[in-house]
This record gives C-alpha cells, structure tokens and sequence, in this order.
C-alpha cells in the first residue's frame, strides 16, 4: 500500500526521501513521486513503475533542496499512472502525498470544479492540493488550511503537505491512517511506517485521529483535533535497519522462511515459564479477564484469519471455548451475535489492515467482555486501540506474503489458548505437555526447514501447471488453506484448498494428470480416512504430493512423498507451514514472479 516520507533537514534531502521510499517499497506499490523546496520554487518529480527510475529521474534532473516530501502510490482511485502518482499540486503552489480514501471525494470535486480548479488527475488525492489550496486564500498558512481541511473530509487520509511560500515547513495530518514523526538533530522527519526513518532516529511520536501537525527542521508543533497545541508521548523505536537487508538470501521472503527458528523463540520470551503459561502476559490483570471468558469471536483477514482457524481448534480443544470466526471485511455487517461473555480477538501482523482495524472499532462499541489483539507492530493502530494485546515479536516482516508472523500467531494463539485454560484450571498436565513441545518447536523448525532440497527436487513439476489443489482435514485444513493461498499470490498459479472429504461432493471432477494435489498426512485419528481420500485422487491421476510421517500406511506406488520431523501432533500446524511456504517460494522463483512484491498485491492494506 502506498507510503509517504517527508523531511525537514539541514542537509539535502533528496537522497534521504529516495532511500526512505526505498525501505517501503516491500509494501507494495506501482508509481512514485517526489516534491521539494528549490530556492523559491518546488521540484516536482514523478514516475510510472518502481523507486530506481524515479532515482534516476533526481539523478539526471539534480534538484537541491532541503525539506521535501514523497510517496509510493498503489492505485485505489485511478489507474498505476504518473499523472496518477503523487505528490499531487495545485497552481503549482500546494504539493501534498495521501494514504487512504476519502469518502466524500466526489462531493468535494463537484464544489472545487465549481470554483474553477481543474483536475488532472483520477484520484481521490488531488482534491486535497485544491482544497488547501482554497483554503490558503483565507488563511495564512499551511497549517491553519490543513485545520480547516481536516473538517471538510470524510474518509482515512495520512497526509504531509508543503507549500511553496513558506519553504522551512512542512504541514502533517492523521485521520485513521498511520503516520508518525521521527525526532533527528537539527532535522525532522514524518512517514507513514517507521521503517522509511530506520537509520535516521529511533525517536518518534505518534500521531493521532484527529491531529494536524506542522514540522521543520528544528521544530515540532502538533494539535489535536480540537486545534489545541498537545504533546504526544517520545516512544523510543529500535527500527531494526537489518530488516531491510536481505542479507545472503534472494528475497526477503527466503529471509523470513528461514528467520522462523529465531522469530518463535522471540514470541515464547519471556512468556512462558517451569510447566505453563506466565500470568498477565497479554496485560495487566488480562489473567483474571481470561477467567471469565466463555465464548471467543475471532476478527482477521487472509493468512492471519487462517490463524485464527487453527486457534479456534485449540480453544475448543484445549480450553473448552466456543469460537465464531468470521473476515473482519464481513463481521460488522452480518449483525453478529454479541454478549458480554465473549473476547473479541483480532489478529494482523501489521496492525493497520482497514477492515481489521474497523472490526476492533465496531466491537469496542459493543457488549463484548473485552478486545485483545495479536499483532507484530507495536507502533500500530491495532496495538494501540485494543484492550489487552500481545506483540508476536517476529521482527519487520517485509515479503508481502507473510511467513514469520503467520507461524508465530499461531504461536501466539496457543500461548492465549494456554492462558485460557489456565484462567478456568483446565488441562494443567496437557498445558505442561505442550509448553515442553513450543520449547523443542524452534528445533523442530530448523528440521523442517532442512526439506528445502528435498522440495526443490520436485517443484518443478508444479511450476508448470496452471491449478493445484491442497488438501487437509481437521486442524490441518487451515494450513492447506494457507499453503494455497501463498501459492496463489506469489507464484500466480490457481490453487484451492478443500478438507479432504469434501473431494468427491464436486472438486474430484477436476482432477485428472495436470493437477497437483498437495496433501497434509500426518499419522493422527483422520490418517487413515485422509488415506481414502488420496486413493480417489490416484484413480483419477492426480499427482500426489504428501507432507506426513506415517508413510507406510499410505500406498504411495505413484507421487511423492515428504516425510515430516516428528512433534507434538497439536503444534504440527505450525511445522507442517514450513514446507509449504517453501514449495510457494521455489516454484514462484522457477516461474520468474516478483516474489517480495507479487502484482496487485499490497504488504499493508490500508484500504477497506
Ligand atoms: C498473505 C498475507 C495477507 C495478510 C492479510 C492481513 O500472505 O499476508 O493475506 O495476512 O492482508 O494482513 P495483516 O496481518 O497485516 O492484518
């Protein structure tokens, strides 16, 4: 999704603003722009395509200046164009870059072209250049027509601004999109993710709904949405800068797969302790709150609600809760059941997906016991507005297909599963049992992750179709769903995922020589119905591909077949994700996909 980065600096800006663009290129994006102060005039920079051509576009074009600001745009409004692409001007006076929609854009346009301005572009975004713009001729600065925009717009807008009169300042303003300020010596910085400013502080504020805020090189003022000068908290922000290296790997996604061994042992610090989970790990007094919960409504989007479908195996399992899931985009909408028993949990790595984000909202508003969120960015929205949280701690995670963070929410998701248990004195030797297995599951991951070659062996004979389908039952359908999922956005091949008995109610009809099918087998009380379900396959010609560790109870005469590590049967979800993020990988790489960024594809979607 788009990104903004904006400086006011001693030094010269436009390498720090290009280099920022850089670091946020992992989250997607198909156009970018730049816009600075030149000695009385503003340099206005855009291209079509990715953040080199627009460095070399500075790069020939030279423009010096200090304090400036830039975008990567990913359309919403408008096709991927550089007429599209942002900074957006208006009478070559007022430059501004938007994250997120605004609501009533059309309404405004209809008044502003009323006024005379003209529009060039099919944004939502240029109305807001127009209208500060307008707003400049009966105020008399940037900052006061930034407040008096914030009032006419309806939607989520992260905006920075600049205005070619006043060239020491820039103008900043948050409504439901993140936006944040770093603190530098003599400099100042704003950006939508706090990675864009990596190396340049680790001291931030953030900002807030409502805030309007104005920036130069030795200032900060920022006011609240009642215009009131305010102060927000200094959050000190370890941006780790590694992050965005990929070090001796392709992609950052190879990273990650194989960061996973490190990244759960970051979620288990500290967490857990002699046979059970440790007390109030997800807040203050969230021990005596999980005591009283008595249903749990899970709100979440793509890999992360597949999570949440595995935990909702757990809760039942092992905690004795009834779970409802539902897609944070759907929840608010289908009148959900709602009493004052029930925990509303929503879980996103980045903390900032729209409809997450709504779904916590809408049920902040309601009779729930309480909200708690699962989340890998502290920063975030997310970690901030929900009641109770726990950080899953898997470091920046910059592939947009998520690996780390969705192995370690289910890490996550089974210490809550713990905690919940513990609260209501269920299972205490069972909880032993499997805080002793998430111990050894670091280890167990590394062994998984030694299949690699075994994987790259065969992947060529999926690379070359065009559907694949992936098969599991029980807890193990959620990760046939994930596994299919991340084949579908990396490597653009058509894949579904079915519960294996759901086969011969329809999907067996596709099956013939051209279609893989990937199935999740390990030895557990479905094995040998599993079994049944991959003979239907084999009459049929299906190539079988299969993730277990009871070979001998499948005859595998034709496919193939992985044999697993062995681990405890209620943490094998996480296991058995390794080898199939790994397949995606090696097959998206045989097909030449852009694997970190695949098309259309956003890391952070902060639109609903
Ligand atoms: C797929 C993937 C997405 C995200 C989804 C929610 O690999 O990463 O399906 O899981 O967009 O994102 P978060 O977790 O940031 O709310």
């Amino acid at each position: 999704m788009c990104g903004i980065i904006a400086a006011a600096t001693d030094r010269s800006v436009g390498k720090l603003l290009i280099k920022g663009l850089y670091k946020m290129e992992y989250r997607g994006y198909d156009s970018a722009g730049i816009a600075m102060h030149v000695e009385g005039d503003v340099a206005h920079l855009r291209t079509l395509g990715k953040v080199n051509l627009l460095e070399d576009k500075m790069k020939s074009e030279k423009p010096k200046g200090k304090v400036g600001i830039a975008h990567t745009r990913w359309a919403t409004h408008g096709e991927p164009s550089e007429i599209n692409a942002h900074p957006h001007q208006s009478n070559d006076r007022v430059f501004i870059v938007h994250n997120g929609i605004i609501e009533n854009y059309l309404d405004l346009k209809n008044e502003l072209t009323t006024q005379g301005y003209t529009f060039y572009s099919k944004t939502d975004s240029e109305l807001i250049a127009h209208l500060l713009d307008h707003f400049l001729k009966t105020n008399d600065s940037l900052l006061k027509a930034m407040q008096s925009l914030k009032n006419k717009l309806e939607g989520a807008y992260a905006i920075a601004a600049l205005d070619q009169k006043d060239p020491d300042n820039l103008v900043l303003a948050r409504n439901r999109s993140p936006l944040v300020i770093g603190l530098g010596k003599k400099e100042n910085f704003a950006a939508s993710d706090p990675l864009a400013l990596a190396e340049l502080t680790k001291k931030f504020l953030i900002m807030e709904d409502g805030d309007v805020a104005r920036i130069s090189s030795n200032q900060v003022e920022i006011y609240d949405e009642q215009d009131k000068l305010t102060n927000r908290e200094e959050l000190s922000i370890d941006v780790n800068a590694e992050a965005s290296s990929k070090g001796n790997f392709r992609h950052y996604m190879e990273k990650e797969i194989f960061e996973q061994p490190g990244a759960i042992l970051n979620t288990l610090d500290g967490r857990i302790g002699g046979e059970d989970v440790l007390d109030n790990i997800f807040g203050e007094g969230s021990s005596d709150l999980l005591a009283k919960v008595k249903r749990v409504q899970i709100v979440a989007c793509g890999t992360a609600l597949h999570a949440g479908r595995v935990a909702a195996n757990w809760f039942s399992a092992i905690s004795g809760l009834p779970t409802q899931m539902d897609y944070a985009s759907e929840y608010r909408y289908k009148n959900p059941y709602i009493d004052e028993d029930t925990l509303l949990i929503a879980i996103s790595q980045s903390g900032e997906t729209a409809d997450t984000l709504a779904a916590l909202r809408y049920a902040k508003e309601k009779d729930y016991l309480a909200t708690l969120g699962i989340c890998n960015t502290p920063t975030s929205s997310l970690a901030r507005e929900a009641d109770y949280l726990l950080l899953t701690n898997a470091g920046q995670e910059i592939g947009v297909a998520s690996t780390k963070c969705f192995t370690t929410q289910l890490v996550a998701l089974m210490l809550l599963t713990l905690a919940l248990a513990k609260a209501s004195g269920k299972n205490p030797r069972l909880r032993g049992r499997i805080i002793e297995a998430l111990r050894t599951l670091p280890e167990k991951i590394s062994d998984a992750l030694k299949l690699k070659s075994d994987i790259v062996d065969f992947a060529p004979e999926i690379a070359n179709k065009d559907n694949a389908l992936f098969l599991g039952r029980g807890i193990f359908y959620p990760i046939a769903k994930e596994g299919a999922l991340k084949l579908k956005e990396i490597s653009y091949i058509h894949a579904e995922a079915y519960p294996a008995g759901e086969l011969k109610h329809g999907p067996l009809a596709l099956i013939d020589e051209e279609m893989p099918v990937v199935a999740i087998a390990p030895e557990y009380e479905l094995a040998e119905k599993l079994a049944s379900n991959l003979e239907e396959v084999k009459a049929r010609g299906g190539a079988l591909y299969v993730f277990g560790n009871a070979k001998e109870k499948l005859d595998l005469s034709t496919g193939r077949y992985i044999s697993m590590p062995e681990c405890d049967f209620l943490l094998t979800p996480i296991l058995y994700s390794i080898p199939l993020q790994i397949l995606s990988y090696e097959v998206a790489l045989l097909r030449g996909t852009d694997i970190d960024q695949p098309r259309n594809l956003a890391k952070s979607v902060t639109v609903e």
